[in-house]
């Protein structure tokens, strides 16, 4: 037989055979990509990736953390071991190949006696028809023989075939269940991102963020789907294998099977040094793309300063790293890859050694147990039987530890508790007229350092409130805190007499629209975008919304009307345009409490206009913020609340405060008096 034939099934060392054969014993990579950080890792914005860029590859087995795998996928524990026991009925049969071999070499082609097959058919024969029987029982030796051959390779073509479509079914079935956990996994981690507060999202990278919900939960699917197979596969093999090698002679068992831990233990050295050299490629690879990624969003800049020269130098330094990263890991496996060929070989030839010295000797002295041709070849197949499960054993140990690293972060955030989040106690905000009252907040995003510093003050209902200040002074932070994306240290904030703390978020959130200083567009159409507010509002609510705020016109005018794709965060549409959508949306959503905070970039004449003329009919009726900017928004305000560094200085109307002669009033001189 053949050894490199490319149907050979078993497992030979120096190349596992691809996942689908042997499926659920041989799901692990023989080698790890060079860049598995998909281009999701890589799209961070620093050009070198800072240790903190780089999280742990491996974990050692942890229980806890198995515990929590191990949870994710218990509602399959049925499907897992129907999956598994049809795994090992595959195996089983698999492993008989080198019997029927046996057979053909010891039995059949000798054709001395009927092989099992050959029996079986006289009986039947005997049954069904004497004469066929007796015609059978005359044939000479060589006929019987190829009867024997014939009857030998049909049957094992049966037993192959089973195992193929069994082992199909067990692919495939166990695919379909890997797949509904990692979904519902995904899931879990989507929900979860949503239940977090802003805090959360302050403080974590958004590369590490979308890396739980992508990459972690990739390098974690190959341990979900065939973990347990791959397991009670590769261990079943082992254990049956070297079970045959004992009984059909135990002295070759003796000789060869002491092999499979040197091997294990040679493997696990490998691939601990091979791995820390893939991780340094892939250090090196997240820092060419991030590169890449950070020379096409930086495009503009890159030919206005005429730095195309520089980048690229930059660029082939990282690249030349890369190269020389990859030639590493080469090299490592181009030292040990062969000498793990080595140690199979090793068993190989004390195989054929001793066995052969076993056959010669058996015939010599025929006290001694004989040992057949056919048991040396079967064994000789055997071997690599056994030690393709000892290298898979070293694989999904190391798959298992990057899962289990993966799977710690998972689990990470899945624990994280929002911030901000309902009390059990909490209560449906009924529908309210709006007032919005202060008392005394205190708020810092890290609570060690306060930007607001006991904030007060009083907004009735229906009126329109200016915040003004410098730049850093603290009104988006307001807003942020109306809107209860953060929680506050000290202090609290009342709508309509009620603490925000104790009232059910989403029933606040729907009486309350944001209009922010980076306005958020989903990539759909502007009509999608309007509607995201309230989906159920109709096509034709849409445009009276429009025509309302006098955005209708200027939403024509777009390439295709309201079905324009805006592109990804509005890209496709100019500030001003991206402004009225969003004032649409929110004036579409008719909240109790609208937040403004206003573009400070400056715009054309007309469509200042245009906004000026939106923003007062979408701020009639209702609690308004405006975070302003623009004069003409300030001097119609009903209170005016001037900041300064998380201090609120003056509040009053315009012109009380113009009367006041304080430091509004200075402000508004400089700004309209020329100088
Ligand atoms: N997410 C955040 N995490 C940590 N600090 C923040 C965060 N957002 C704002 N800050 C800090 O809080 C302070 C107040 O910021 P805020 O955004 O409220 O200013 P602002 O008055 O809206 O300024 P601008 O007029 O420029 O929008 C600033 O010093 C800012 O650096
Ligand atoms: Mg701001």
């Amino acid at each position: 037989m053949n050894k490199n034939q490319p149907n050979n099934p078993q497992n030979p060392p120096d190349s596992p055979p691809p996942r689908r054969r042997l499926a659920f014993l041989n799901w692990l990579k023989p080698h790890r990509s060079p860049q598995p950080a998909g281009p999701a890792a890589n799209t961070g914005p620093q050009t070198h990736s800072s240790p903190d860029d780089l999280e742990a590859d491996y974990k050692p087995l942890d229980f806890k953390v198995v515990r929590g795998v191990l949870g994710w996928m218990s509602p399959f524990k049925k499907q897992y071991a129907i999956t598994t026991l049809i795994g090992l009925s595959v195996t089983l049969l698999e492993i008989l190949t080198p019997r029927y071999m046996e057979q053909l070499i010891d039995v059949d082609i000798p054709g001395k006696t009927w092989n099992i097959f050959g029996s079986m058919l006289l009986w039947t024969a005997g049954i069904l028809s004497p004469a066929w029987k007796q015609h059978l029982l005359n044939l000479n030796r060589t006929d019987r023989a190829y009867v024997n051959i014939v009857l030998t390779i049909l049957v094992w073509a049966l037993t192959m075939g089973i195992a193929l479509v069994l082992q199909r079914l067990a692919i495939w079935y166990t695919t379909l269940i890997g797949q509904k956990v990692i979904f519902n996994l995904r899931r879990s981690v989507f929900g979860q991102l949503q239940k977090l507060s802003m805090n959360y999202y302050d403080r974590t990278r958004f590369g590490r963020i979308l890396t739980r919900g992508t990459s972690d939960i990739d390098s974690m699917s190959n341990f979900i789907v065939w973990g347990i197979n791959t397991l009670v596969g590769n261990l079943s093999l082992m254990i049956v294998v070297a079970v045959i090698f004992i009984i059909m002679d135990w002295r070759i068992a003796l000789s060869v099977l002491w092999l499979g831990p040197v091997l294990y233990f040679m493997n696990m050295a490998y691939r601990r040094k091979v791995g820390g050299a893939w991780r340094r490629v892939r250090e090196a690879y997240t820092r060419v793309s991030t590169n890449l990624a950070e020379n096409i969003s930086g495009m503009r800049v890159v030919t206005a300063f005429n730095r195309q020269d520089q980048n690229l130098d930059a660029f082939n330094d990282l690249q030349e790293h890369n190269t020389a990263n990859n030639l590493r890991a080469a090299q490592i496996n181009g030292i040990y890859q062969p000498l793990l060929n080595v140690v199979g070989f090793v068993g190989r030839v004390i195989i054929l050694l001793l066995g052969t010295y076993l056959v010669f000797h058996t015939s010599r002295d025929p006290s001694s147990r004989p040992m057949t041709v056919g048991e040396l070849i079967a064994l000789y197949v055997y071997w690599d039987w056994f030690m393709g499960p000892v290298i898979n054993f070293g694989n999904f140990y190391n798959d298992t530890m990057m899962a289990m690293a993966c799977a710690e972060r998972v689990q990470a955030l899945l624990a994280e508790k929002p911030q901000v989040a309902d009390q059990p106690a909490a209560m449906l905000l009924p529908h309210i007229s709006g007032d919005v009252v202060f008392e005394n907040v205190v708020f810092g995003y890290d609570p060690a350092k306060p930007v607001l510093h006991g904030i007060s003050f009083t907004a009735p209902a229906g009126k329109t409130i200016a915040l003004v200040g410098q730049t850093g002074c603290g009104k988006s932070t307001i807003v942020s805190l109306i809107c209860r994306f953060y929680q506050p240290q000290s202090g609290r904030i009342l709508i309509d007499g009620f603490d925000l703390r104790t009232v059910q978020g989403e029933s606040l959130h729907r009486q309350m629209g944001i209009v922010s200083q980076n306005n958020y567009l989903f990539s759909g159409t502007v009509l999608d975008n309007i509607r995201y507010a309230r989906p159920e509002a109709t096509e034709q609510q849409v445009m009276d919304a429009a025509r309302q705020l006098n955005a209708y016109d200027a939403i024509l005018r777009l390439k295709d009307g309201f079905q324009t794709q805006v592109g990804e965060r509005g890209s496709s549409l100019s500030l001003g345009q991206r402004q009225l959508i969003c004032f649409t949306r929110a004036f579409l959503a008719n909240p109790r409490i609208l937040l403004l905070d206003e573009a400070t970039s400056a715009m054309d004449t007309a469509t200042e206009l245009l906004i000026q003329r939106a923003m007062e009919t979408l701020v009639a009726n209702r609690t308004t913020f405006v975070v302003a900017h623009r004069l003409s928004t300030i001097t119609s305000a009903d209170l005016v609340l001037v900041m300064d560094q998380g201090h609120i200085i003056e509040s009053g109307t315009h012109q009380s405060l113009l009367e006041k002669q304080g430091t509004y009033a200075a402000l508004y001189r400089e700004f309209t008096e020329p100088s």
